[in-house]
């Protein structure tokens, strides 16, 4: 392990035997490192292998081959002192129903051997940085499901531990839920510790994490800063458009500039275009014509990427 590298996979594999089905190889030898006190984001389409290189980092799985190494130790011949370095919100949701929001919170860190001092002075950090004082006294059961979720996230950060892997851990947030999540998580990043985690949402990953991997199938299929990967994909081109209200036609004089794709929002039209003359063409043209009001370029985003990528590589979209 270098210094850097807080983990490391390396060609790791894992096939579930299937009774009266065929095998499945949910990793098929993916290989990727996370660099201490990064916010690595593991992104793929449901079925990719997530869940799966979650588990076998957290020593909850054993690799069929492969090796992974988390915080120096290798996690199938030293599992003991993995489990110490980390801490995990798996995707399966895991909070005392019948315990008030604290009480959970406490019989996590007294599980972990924080004093009940300690405990209650992280108690007020997370809570506030989660915003969730006035939930303290709520019972688990009387929470909704998003806010199940994000006492679970806070929990992980009630402990000091190096590395910490969030299985989808926005789930079922609705958007200001969510915000509030990711900028605690961004918080607890600052302080050096290290963040694995997984989503299927690429705004998400683009908001949050410095570096990311996309796998499918169990394959890796591009990894590297949010920029590195963007640009393995196609380059795509996103035009906004607001045009006089009296060019009727601008929908169908879009179409024939063969875009990608086409979304309207009342007046304005986002066109994704595959090349930098398709785009300064639609912009040159409705210049011309005298209708142009107000344009952006913008190049593609992340999901763009994502979506292109897995087509292209494995042709299965998500
Ligand atoms: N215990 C298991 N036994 C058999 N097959 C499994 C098991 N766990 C996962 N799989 C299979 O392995 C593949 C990868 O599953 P995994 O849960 O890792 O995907 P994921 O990327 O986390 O997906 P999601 O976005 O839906 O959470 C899937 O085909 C799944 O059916
Ligand atoms: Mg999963």
């Amino acid at each position: 392990m270098t210094a850097a590298n807080i983990i490391e996979v390396h060609n790791l594999t894992k096939v579930f035997a299937k009774r009266k089905n065929s095998p499945v190889r949910a990793l098929n030898g993916i290989s990727f490192n996370v660099e201490k006190g990064q916010i690595f984001g593991l992104l793929g389409p449901n079925g990719a292998g997530k869940s799966t290189a979650i588990k076998i980092l957290t020593t909850l799985l054993s690799p069929t081959s492969g090796t992974a190494i988390v915080g120096g130790y290798d996690v199938v011949s030293h599992g003991n002192e993995v489990r110490k370095t980390i801490c995990a919100v798996v995707q399966e949701n895991a909070i005392e129903l019948y315990l008030s929001v604290r009480n959970n919170f406490r019989s996590f860190g007294k599980f972990h051997g924080s004093s009940a001092v300690e405990i209650d002075k992280q108690i007020d950090h997370v809570s506030e940085l989660f915003n969730l004082r006035e939930f303290l006294n709520e019972a688990g059961v009387d929470l909704s499901g998003g806010m199940k979720r994000r006492v679970q996230v806070a929990k992980m950060f009630l402990i000091d531990k190096p590395v910490v892997f969030l299985d989808e851990a926005t789930t079922g947030m609705d958007t200001f839920n969510k915000r509030t999540t990711i900028e605690a998580i961004r918080e607890e990043s600052h302080k050096g510790r290290t963040i694995l985690l997984t989503t299927h949402l690429l705004d998400e990953a683009e908001a949050l994490c410095d570096a990311v991997a996309i796998i499918n199938h169990g394959v890796m299929l591009a990894q590297g800063c949010i920029e590195e990967v963007k640009s393995m994909g196609i380059q795509l081109y996103t035009v906004t458009i607001t045009c006089r209200p009296d060019f009727t036609e601008i929908r169908r004089w879009l179409e024939m500039k063969n875009p990608v794709s086409i979304e309207q929002t009342q007046g304005t039209f986002a066109v994704s275009v595959t090349t930098e003359e398709q785009a300064l063409d639609i912009i040159n043209t409705a210049r011309l014509k005298n209708v142009l009001l107000q344009f952006e370029v913008s190049r593609a985003s992340l999901e763009d990427t994502f979506v292109e990528l897995i087509d292209k590589k494995t042709g299965v979209s998500t």
